[in-house]
């Protein structure tokens, strides 16, 4: 009953928004079967160490290593589809007038599924530059254009450095134009829609406070109670891939009614 009270409440509230922002993590792509980071046993941090794969000093120590760990990572999303939790993000588009989202996904799905507006925090797989961005930040690099394996980092065509995917790493700070559009989403939304994330990585974790500082309604989409639960207004527990197009379902026929 109180669950039920909570889904009428945020379609309510979708259906008043006229700038909708919805922040995504990892949550959102593991019914597409994309690993989350810090879920026990199936996230990619507790198998692996990210101070060994995910900085840039993990970098200069063993680039060959980190390359290979991101090849393997770029190759499983490649073959991964968008699932009906990315869809039903992508149907919001015409139920609110300006929906943006900014995920800290590097799968590049949101994109794949067709939402238009996507800022990506933490970059992109299958995206690269050099490591030291010698013809400026970023200086991006053509992987078709050079000779490269998935086992060794290969070198910059312009200063033989090291090639790295373009993704944001522990220790890094986001590109100021991710930061530009994050502040404009975040700013101008009615409503923040929270998806799929632990809300632990700065900045993104602060960025539902922020919402709701200037006056939004924070609603949490998540299976399992996170960080994010104690500042949220609504919380609906479930998995994105079926919460999702069940709020897209409702508010359908909420708009639809007038
Ligand atoms: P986490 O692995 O920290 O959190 C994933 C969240 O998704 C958890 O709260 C789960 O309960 C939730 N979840 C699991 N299954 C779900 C489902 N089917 N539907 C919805 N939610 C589900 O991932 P993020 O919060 O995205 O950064 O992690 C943030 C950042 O930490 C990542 O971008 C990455 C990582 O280190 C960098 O690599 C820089």
């Amino acid at each position: 009953m109180v669950l039920r009270d909570e889904f009428h409440r945020a379609v309510e509230h979708l259906a008043r928004a006229s700038y909708l922002t919805v922040l995504t993590g990892a949550g959102v792509s593991k019914e597409s079967g994309i690993p989350t980071f810090r879920e026990a046993q199936t996230g990619l941090w507790a198998q692996y160490d990210p101070q060994e794969l995910a900085t840039p000093d993990a970098f200069r120590r063993n680039p060959d290593l980190v390359w290979a760990w991101y090849m393997a990572r770029w190759n499983r999303v490649a073959g991964a589809q968008p699932n009906p939790g990315h869809r039903a993000l992508v149907d919001l588009e015409k139920l609110v007038p300006m929906v943006t989202i900014v995920t800290q996904n590097v799968d590049g799905l949101h994109i794949r599924a067709g939402s238009r507006y996507v800022v990506e925090l933490h970059g992109r797989l299958g995206r690269f530059k050099c490591f030291d961005n010698c013809q400026g930040d970023p200086t991006l690099i053509d992987l078709e254009k050079i000779p490269y394996g998935r086992e060794r980092a290969p070198n910059c065509p312009y200063c033989d450095g090291k090639v790295r995917p373009d993704v944001v790493w522990f220790g890094e700070i986001l590109p100021a134009s991710v930061l530009q559009g994050t502040i404009s989403a975040i700013s101008q939304c009615d409503v923040a829609l929270v998806v799929g994330t632990s809300g632990i990585v700065q900045p993104a974790a602060s960025l539902p406070a922020e919402a709701k500082r200037r006056g939004a309604t924070v609603i949490d989409v998540n299976p399992a109670p996170d960080e994010l639960v104690a500042i949220a207004d609504i919380y609906l527990p479930g998995p994105s891939g079926e919460v999702l197009p069940a709020l897209v379902e409702q508010l359908k026929n909420r708009v639809g009614r007038g």
